[in-house]
């Protein structure tokens, strides 16, 4: 799954590439790391994630370490030029918490960058009524994630955490990741085609857990409810987006 949020990344890419022109000596990643290992071959490049997810033959200047990025990090202070976070939506318990990490860890002048979608299928012209299955779908989503003790929709709060942690030029921006086709403009269709694969994959591992644990569903009703999922999100009539939220800062020399 990953992978296909790499590549729907990698389409939409524009607010890292900026971010990280700079020349990076030590940068730490999630999966998605080959691309900027590739893209600055004099970095090292750390990608890091709970489990082994990263599958690609590695570029010689990219590692990757299994590690809890909520534990105590175990590099020296201001020891990154970049920390680059991706799609941790409701991992993590205490969000001010990793965020001191990433400040400590993060030298002078260094950049932090996070990507995190909102779970919410939106769409502008109503092809998605009010009580539809798919809005539905990310109800369940964010009821099951309250149940839990985590949110969900962290891309509300990227920002005013990142600031709080201390650091300074913090910019926001806000991409739409279509899921299907059917956007006109190329770039949209290519992501929307991404991401469209990226849900119809990803949903039985999405709610199977949440629902069953969190809400009471029987294994099949979860069954159910996706097979029905997967047959709505293949339906051209809905023009269904995602907000995905770019947050990136600087810590000050
Ligand atoms: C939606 S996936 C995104 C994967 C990857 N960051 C990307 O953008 O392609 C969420 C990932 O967060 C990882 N994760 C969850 N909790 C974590 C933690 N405490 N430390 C490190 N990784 C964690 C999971 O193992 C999973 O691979």
């Amino acid at each position: 799954m990953p992978d296909l949020e790499s590549q729907a990344s990698y389409v939409h890419s524009d607010a890292q590439q900026q971010t990280i022109s700079r020349t990076d000596k030590q940068s730490k990643e999630s999966p998605g790391c080959g691309d900027v290992a590739d893209m600055f071959p004099d970095a090292k490049v750390i990608g890091s994630d709970l489990s082994p997810t990263y599958k690609a033959t590695p570029a010689e200047n990219l590692y990757f370490e299994v590690d809890d990025c909520c534990s105590e990090w175990v590099y020296p202070p201001d020891h990154f030029d970049f920390v680059h976070v991706r799609f941790l939506y409701a991992s993590i318990a205490d969000w001010p918490k990793f965020y001191k990490e990433c400040f400590d860890h993060i030298a002078p002048g260094g950049y932090i960058e996070q990507s995190e979608p909102l779970p919410a299928l939106i769409s502008d012209d109503g092809s998605i009524p009010p009580g539809d299955i798919l809005h539905r779908c990310s109800e369940l989503a964010i009821e099951a994630s309250q149940k839990f003790g985590k949110n969900m929709r962290i891309a509300l709060l990227i920002k005013n955490m990142i600031k709080e942690a201390g650091f300074v030029d913090v910019v926001e921006k806000q991409y739409k990741w279509p899921v299907g086709e059917w956007p006109v403009d190329r770039k949209l269709k290519d992501i929307g085609r991404w991401n469209m694969q990226h849900w119809l994959e990803g949903l039985d591992a999405w709610t199977l857990r949440l629902l069953t644990q969190h809400c009471g569903w029987t294994p099949d009703e979860v069954k159910h409810f996706t097979a029905n999922m997967r047959t709505a999100l293949k339906n051209p009539k809905y023009h269904a987006y995602q907000t995905i939220t770019v947050v990136y800062a600087r810590k000050a020399q």
